[in-house]
């Protein structure tokens, strides 16, 4: 079969919230998935092959988010059949963004198959947020680095945030599937003025810190009233891995979006030893994980080819 044309995009995990800013806030995390379009020729629906995360449970054929999202861009009829190739290193359904990646892959890999862009970056991270819903997860997928994120009338709005270079991370990944739409579930419709106000004070203060390095406050600043008190009891040993983060020399740890992972700030080369810590205070309530370091990714979605 003869290769009509071929694009590689690589995508950025992303970790939300950041603790108070919940729906707001979002951070790229270097640790990408790597997806190779062709078009070959031959007839036929779309092929898709999967290795490393999800490979298992992702579906293979046109439902598949990648597809969906190429499909959004790409003409109704093609000269030839669609191939996916993707390498995943992100975890599903544990807040890291698997699936704002898959939409931003697909739509950027549509978009740029036959070397000419086909639609406006804006265009594509406004579909983006519409299939997938998660602004706050799709704005760091497509810029890198801390970003702040308000979907108004359908346009996403954008604002890059700073961050101190001295800063990378730490992951804790439970073994606990849990999909966005059951850890929206367990959220209240209403909350009091009180917590509102709690998360307003924190959300606003935290990107300074994140952006001088003043660690002091990081643990008061990443607490949060809105959302990680009604999803731990989903998360059983949560609060015990944020606090041996903190014990093993965390600069600041919360719920990774809406979980089950763990997300920590650090400084120099704690990563490795809070992630263990994490890794332990879960196994504690006898829930397997896996943890490992991550740097904040500057680059957000790259064509790579
Ligand atoms: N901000 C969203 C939530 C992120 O916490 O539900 C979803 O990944």
């Amino acid at each position: 079969m003869k290769t009509l044309a071929k694009v590689t995009v690589s995508v950025p995990a992303t970790t939300s919230n950041l603790g108070p800013g919940f729906d707001c806030l979002g951070l790229a995390l270097d640790l990408r998935n790597e997806l190779t379009l062709e078009l070959m020729d031959g007839k036929g629906p779309a092929v898709v092959e999967i290795e490393g995360e999800g490979e298992k449970e992702l579906p293979r054929g046109e439902t598949n988010y990648m597809v969906k999202a190429a499909r959004r861009i790409l003409p109704k009829s093609l000269p030839g059949r669609l191939v996916f190739r993707s390498k995943n290193r992100i975890p599903l359904a544990r807040g890291l963004g698997s699936s704002a990646a898959a939409v931003v892959a697909g739509l950027w890999a549509g978009a740029h198959l036959f070397g000419t862009l086909r639609r406006s970056e804006d265009e594509l991270e406004d579909l983006a947020v519409a299939m997938e819903g998660h602004p706050d997860n799709v704005a760091p997928c497509v810029h890198g680095g801390l970003t702040a994120s308000v979907h108004h009338n359908g346009v996403l709005r954008v604002q890059g945030l700073e961050i101190h270079p001295s800063f990378s991370g730490a992951v804790c990944v439970p073994a606990l599937e849990l999909p966005t739409r059951r850890a929206r579930k367990v959220l209240p419709k209403r909350v009091t003025l009180t917590d509102a106000v709690f998360n307003l004070q924190r959300a606003v203060l935290l990107p300074r810190a994140l952006a001088t390095a003043r660690t002091t406050y990081l643990p008061e600043l990443m607490e949060d009233r809105l959302h990680q008190p009604y999803r731990a009891p989903l998360v059983p040993g949560l609060y015990d891995a944020i606090a041996a983060a903190y014990r093993a020399g965390a600069a600041g740890a919360a719920l990774s979006g809406s979980g089950s992972a763990v997300f920590a700030f650090v400084e120099g080369g704690a990563g490795p030893r809070v992630g263990e810590a994490m890794r332990r205070a879960f196994r504690k309530h006898r829930v397997s994980a896996r943890a490992f370091p991550v740097a904040v990714d500057h680059h957000g979605v790259r064509i790579e080819r």
